[in-house]
């Protein structure tokens, strides 16, 4: 079995480790960092649960190797609570907006809610509803997951 060494900043800090070539980066990032937010669902590419960013930008890690993930900035869902354990803005209005039922998409959407929000962009609702279609969520709680991530995108355009 060939292993690689992968150095790469996870949620702020600087980590390495050495990982078997054919891993994925949702099993490193489970196995070697214990980051259990990232879901493993279909391991496919398909319900993005298993969501990361990785330099700024949303994949799924399923189907992400983890040795390229060398050199680069990942952020899973842990690494949206700050350093004294306040959630962000966009766990809150999941929160406040009922947008979590058994938890196990929401934090692939959280992730993409972020990479939305953190863009600035002001998005209309058909072009934010497609940035959260590669999410399945089991539970049907797509109305209010969109009211959430709305709310915080039409905040983030106030002068
Ligand atoms: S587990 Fe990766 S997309 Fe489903
Ligand atoms: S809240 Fe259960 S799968 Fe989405």
């Amino acid at each position: 079995m060939m292993r690689k060494l992968v150095r790469c900043k996870i949620n702020g800090r600087d980590t390495e480790t050495v990982v078997d070539v054919r891993a994925s980066l949702t099993d490193m990032l489970r196995n070697e960092y214990r980051l259990t937010s990232v879901k493993k669902g279909c391991e496919v590419g398909e319900c993005g649960a298993c969501n990361v960013i990785i330099n700024g930008e949303c994949f799924n890690s399923c189907i992400y190797l983890a040795i390229w993930a060398d050199g680069k900035e990942i952020t899973t869902t842990e690494g949206l609570v700050s350093a004294d354990g306040k959630l962000s803005a966009i766990q809150q209005a999941f929160i406040d907006e009922g947008a979590v039922q058994c938890g196990f998409c929401t934090p692939g959407f959280l992730l993409s809610a972020a990479e939305a929000v953190n863009s600035g962009k002001d998005y209309s609702d058909d072009e934010l509803r497609k940035v959260l279609s590669g999410h399945l969520c089991r539970c049907t709680g797509y109305e209010h997951i969109f009211r959430a991530v709305r709310k915080l995108t039409a905040q983030q355009q106030k002068p």
